[in-house]
């Protein structure tokens, strides 16, 4: 197996080399033999992650991760609930969607997917900036009727910052009137997207949320479009993943959170670190509120077991044991509140009275 020596790794963190020796040594890791996987273990406490070739792990494929963007009321949640025929949309309060939500859904010919949608309000730009994080790619939606809008132009920018491949959906085309052709100027000439009808490589796909138009298409584009990018990973390892969003019962009080599993296979009754917190896994449920003894890549699950309410972005990882979990969760806490009164000092040195 592999080995990362301390001064490498102390470079690869940005970590005093002393103190990682001490680290080490607290942690009960030799110093002179870290494995790759303690590497990487210590580095995700920095959310750092080495990237390495695992020849024994159970590479195979995943499936991708399509988050729906676009300006509010284009027809994003209702393109999600044609696909997976729910009612989510009309429920909604106010008819906006004010946090992010993870589905999957099955092709006819069985193929996985799993979709985040995103709100459209102005509002939550920090949540679409989640959204367009550790995706595989972005479907805009574009409403045919009302064109490219700030948010629109929003999401193109995420797009390019995270590098994240964009596949237009030019959405309401049943409503007289709709003009998909002059929303793909638009979108070529203000949103500088390289569409395909002029010779680029973003596709573009003309739908009916309502209908069902063109859905079908959709969704080849998607498979293709994932299969061009051989979308692996490994199966066998230690779960990790990203929180979505967290929310406590109030009917029973439980803590639950949506997670995406991003590498290994996350298990009932593994130990985790999420956020600065552990916990043992007590139930994973998908997103149709179906029991499920674990997940892979790329699903979208909601676990329950936590005992704190993570963040939307948090970090999670499994350990091969509770006291490893215990043990990184109470440095992430100590570290977290040196930073604190590093923080509070500077403050207060500076003279003002600003609190973050
Ligand atoms: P936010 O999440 O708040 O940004 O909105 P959204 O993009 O999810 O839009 P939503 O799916 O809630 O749809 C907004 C409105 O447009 C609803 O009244 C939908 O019924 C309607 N709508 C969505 N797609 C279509 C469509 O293809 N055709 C028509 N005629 N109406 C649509
Ligand atoms: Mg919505």
């Amino acid at each position: 197996t592999d080995f990362v020596n301390i001064e490498q790794l102390a470079e690869f963190i940005a970590f005093d080399g002393q103190k990682l020796l001490q680290k080490l040594t607290s942690m009960g890791i030799n110093p002179e033999k870290i494995s790759l996987k303690e590497a990487n273990l210590i580095s995700l406490e920095y959310d750092v992650k080495i990237q390495h070739k695992n020849e024994k792990g159970n590479i195979k494929q995943r499936s991708p991760v399509v988050t729906i963007m676009g300006h509010v009321d284009h027809g994003k949640t209702t393109l999600l609930d044609y696909l997976r025929n729910s009612q989510i949309a009309k429920g909604e309060f106010g008819g906006i969607t004010q946090k992010i939500g993870a589905f999957h859904v099955l092709t006819p010919e069985g193929q996985r997917i799993t979709f985040i949608d995103t709100p459209g309000h102005e509002a939550f730009s920090n949540m679409r900036v989640r959204g367009a994080n550790s995706t595989d790619m972005i479907i805009l939606v574009v409403s045919a009727i009302e064109g490219i809008q700030p948010q629109t132009l929003e999401v193109i920018k995420l797009a390019h910052q995270n590098q994240v491949h964009i596949l237009v959906a030019i959405n309401k085309i049943d409503v007289p009137g709709a003009r998909p052709d002059l929303v793909e100027k638009q979108l070529k000439e203000q949103g500088k997207l390289d569409l395909e009808p002029f010779g680029g490589n973003i596709p573009v796909v003309h739908i009916s949320a309502l209908n069902g138009t063109n859905m079908d298409l959709l969704l080849e584009l998607i498979l293709f479009e994932s299969e061009l990018m051989e979308l692996k990973e490994d199966y066998d390892s230690l779960a990790e993943g990203v929180v979505i969003e967290s929310r406590r019962d109030v009917d029973n009080d439980e803590k639950s959170c949506t997670i995406i599993v991003q590498k290994g296979t996350l298990k009932v009754g593994d130990h985790i670190i999420i956020g600065n917190n552990y916990c043992k896994v007590r139930s994973i449920k998908d997103d149709k509120k179906n029991m499920l003894k674990q997940a892979f890549p790329s699903y979208a699950v909601e676990i329950t077991g936590i005992k704190e309410l993570p963040q939307s972005g948090d970090v999670v990882f499994a350990l091969e044991s509770e006291n490893k979990a215990k043990v990184i969760s109470q440095r992430r806490i100590k570290n977290e509140e040196e930073l604190n009164s590093q923080e509070e000092q500077f403050i207060q040195g500076s003279g003002s009275k600003l609190k973050f």
